[in-house]
């Protein structure tokens, strides 16, 4: 059934192919239709869930994944109570690990920690953020989201607003959405958190429009996907620029008011202050969808490497 993704790593999101992470949703869409037909699938198989830095939705969702996929689950959530504390390498953690478990998570906020661990495992590793780089799994969440509203991921006009210096889910989302089909960006904000060099170089290459402005009011009427972000207070230097950039875009009734009908609203999430609470209402708010495909995605994700379908 579809592309093989057995023992793979997914670390960088451009790791697995269309055709490969297509396979992931049409076995993510078969699940939310009957997710009781697959609540034995991994019954025996343990996922070890190692998380450095912290996290709500991705690692829940990604244990309540493996739960309901009748996997167990071993890890930590915060490295200060394993032996990390003590100095352990990465890759001796990883090696322990690896006795432990069949398939590893994990986050870590220096870049590229992900790589070294796959480096140093013998059972499949999943990035779920390193540092302010990369964050594949929110992006087959947010890419399984879009379809759901918007039938495909062609044709669109994706905004990303707020933080897009830091945020790794932007830096993610966008290089694997820019492989669709007349895919084009509105990147909104600050003069000081723009979307890095190494991502517009990817897009010239690419051949990839994408235009660069400060006013979310005058960009939102030709969107078709609204991805707001929260600036990233973690990766600032200092906190008084954090206090100044913070509130920069506050998504109110009255900016979503000027968008077209198709528009979605998606967020990552946690939210701050970016996205106003009477928002939540409105049909065009889709993240808290976004939570629930995050879930159903990492099911298909883990069955997918570990070979189950
Ligand atoms: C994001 C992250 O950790 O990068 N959160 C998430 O995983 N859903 C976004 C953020 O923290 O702002």
């Amino acid at each position: 059934m579809g592309p093989d993704l057995k023992n793979r790593n997914l670390i960088n999101t451009l790791d697995f192919s269309v055709e490969e992470q297509e396979a992931v949703f049409s076995l993510a869409g078969e699940i939310i239709k009957g997710p009781r037909a697959y609540s034995k699938l991994l019954e025996g198989v343990i996922m070890a869930s190692l998380f450095f830095e912290p996290s709500t939705r991705t690692r829940l969702s990604f244990e309540a994944a493996m739960l309901r996929l009748g996997g167990g689950v071993i890890g930590f959530s915060d490295s200060g109570s394993s032996s990390v504390a003590k100095g352990e390498s990465i890759s001796d953690t990883i090696r322990t690990v690896c006795a432990y478990s069949d398939i590893i998570v994990m986050r870590h906020p220096k870049e590229g920690t992900p790589l070294v661990a796959a480096n140093n495992s013998t059972v499949p590793i999943i990035n779920a953020g390193d540092g302010g780089r990369e964050h594949p799994t929110q992006t087959l969440a947010d890419l399984l989201t879009i379809k759901s509203y918007h039938t495909s991921i062609e044709n669109l006009t994706v905004g990303c607003c707020g933080d897009l210096k830091f945020g790794r889910t932007v830096h993610s989302l966008v290089r694997n959405i820019g492989r669709y089909n007349n895919v084009s960006f509105i990147f909104v904000s600050p003069p000081e958190l723009t979307i890095p060099g190494f991502i517009k170089s990817h897009l010239d290459e690419n051949g990839i429009a994408y235009r660069e402005t400060a006013a979310l009011e005058d960009a939102i009427p030709q969107m078709d996907v609204l991805y707001m972000t929260r600036v990233q207070r973690e990766r600032f230097f200092n906190e008084e620029d954090y206090i100044r950039l913070k509130d920069t875009y506050i998504l109110d009734k009255k900016k979503l008011a000027l968008s077209g009908p198709g528009l979605i609203v998606l967020h990552p999430l946690p939210r701050v202050n970016e996205i106003s609470y009477d928002v939540d209402d409105d049909p065009k708010s889709a993240y808290f969808v976004q939570v629930g495909y995050g879930m159903y995605v990492r099911m298909a994700l883990i069955a997918k490497l570990l070979g189950a379908v």
